[in-house]
């Protein structure tokens, strides 16, 4: 499903250029849960942001659900994202002006689906939150605020789910809570799931655990 090789980036700074991948590699299997684990710094975030077709590799190969990312445009990632990943950020990312049902309905109105509204309103319903449908985020505790968030992440059902430290931001109960919501979501449609944590006993639920280091995988088990 995922094949990283030799990935590298390099981004222009003020100060020069940064060299934030130093030949990364990693692979992951349909369906599996994987853990990326690491120091703050060590490149977690921008491995999910080339994964997902955010961010383009300076020189590697990044092969995504059978598809080769390193070649394409913005308008072929644009879609390539549309049609197989939902992504979860520590930060919610949810549009202020837009109701919980119009977020996650947002992404299947890109892809202009008949059905965006009826697909997302059963996701809240999957996630727990059939009675916050017409509530803005700001409306929203931030549990729900990362519940709206992961029904926008699985409401066009992606074959990968990327999630970078989408408990940062909550308490330990409510971030246990969304957490299994997660596991159970990615489950029960095979999706793969890759998980970015700072929680040691969050990354034991995946099945295996990448450790990153100064711009490479430094493990992976
Ligand atoms: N746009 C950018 N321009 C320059 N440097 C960047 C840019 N984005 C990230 N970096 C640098 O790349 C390195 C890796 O950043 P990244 O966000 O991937 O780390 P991380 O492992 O997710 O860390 P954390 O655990 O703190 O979230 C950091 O040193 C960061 O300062
Ligand atoms: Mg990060």
């Amino acid at each position: 499903m995922i094949v990283l090789r030799d990935v590298s980036l390099i981004l222009q700074s003020q100060a020069g250029p940064v060299n934030i991948l130093r030949g990364a590699n990693l692979r992951a299997g349909a369906g599996e849960h994987l853990a990326v684990v690491g120091p703050s710094g060590a490149g977690k975030t921008t491995l999910l942001m080339l994964m997902s077709g955010l961010e383009r590799a300076t020189s590697g190969t990044v092969r995504v659900a059978g598809q080769e990312l390193t070649g394409m445009d913005e308008d072929q990632l644009a879609k390539f994202r549309l049609e197989n990943v939902g992504i979860v950020f520590q930060s919610f990312h949810l549009a202020p002006a837009m109701t919980a049902l119009e977020n996650v309905a947002l992404p299947l109105e890109f892809a202009r689906r008949a059905d965006a509204f009826d697909l997302a309103a059963k996701a809240l319903e999957r996630v727990g939150l059939g009675g916050r449908v017409k509530h803005y985020p700001a409306q929203l505790s931030g549990g729900e605020q990362q519940r709206v968030a992961l029904a926008r992440a699985v409401v066009a059902s992606p074959r990968l789910i990327l999630a970078d430290e989408p408990t940062g931001n909550l308490d330990h109960a409510t971030g246990q809570k969304v957490v299994d919501m997660l596991f159970t979501l990615a489950q029960e449609s095979g999706a793969t799931m890759v998980l970015v944590t700072h929680d040691p006993g969050l990354a034991e639920r995946c099945g295996r655990v990448a450790h990153m280091e100064d711009g490479v995988v430094e493990e992976l088990r």
